[in-house]
């Protein structure tokens, strides 16, 4: 099955934004991995980073012509903003998990609400770079159960 991975605003600067937060790992790495195991698994993996809310909205919305199954998603700061994002995903109707680095709930308080996480199949958070990889075994688990 198709997977991809989407990283919003910002993500394109991991490994050198605040790496306190964020940690060493570049986005490079991040996706690197990501697309070893899921093809280790038997699946495609692309992933698609953006500053810009409406290319993101767009590739949410391509991600139902070329039949994606699952969608990895960390939206960055439009995690609480974007309405148009939420949007995109209720129009497309394809199962995401919500990904975040840092554990938002430890930070500021506008990081704790998300436009996204009630869609969401679940939400991984506070992990680093292994949100990522966590977000992708759930996605790979899923992908083999779909009635589970
Ligand atoms: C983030 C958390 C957001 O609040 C922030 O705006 C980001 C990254 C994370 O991965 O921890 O850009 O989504």
């Amino acid at each position: 099955a198709k997977i991809l991975v989407l990283h919003g605003p910002n993500l394109n600067l991991l490994g050198a934004r605040e790496p306190q937060i964020y940690g060493r790992e570049t986005l490079a790495d991040i996706n690197r991995q990501l697309a070893e195991r899921a093809h280790a698994a038997g699946h495609e993996l692309a992933w698609f980073q953006s500053n810009a809310e409406h290319e993101l909205v767009g590739r949410v919305h391509q991600s139902r012509d070329d039949r994606t199954a699952m969608i990895l998603c960390n939206a960055g700061a439009f995690t609480h903003t974007s309405i148009a994002l939420r949007d995109a995903f209720a129009a497309v109707a394809i199962p995401f998990i919500e990904v975040h680095l840092s554990n938002l709930f430890a930070r500021e308080s506008f990081r704790h609400h998300s436009y996204l996480s009630d869609l969401a199949l679940g939400v991984i958070c506070g992990f680093g770079g292994d949100s990522y990889r966590l977000a992708l075994d759930a996605a790979l688990q899923r992908l083999q159960a779909p009635a589970a």
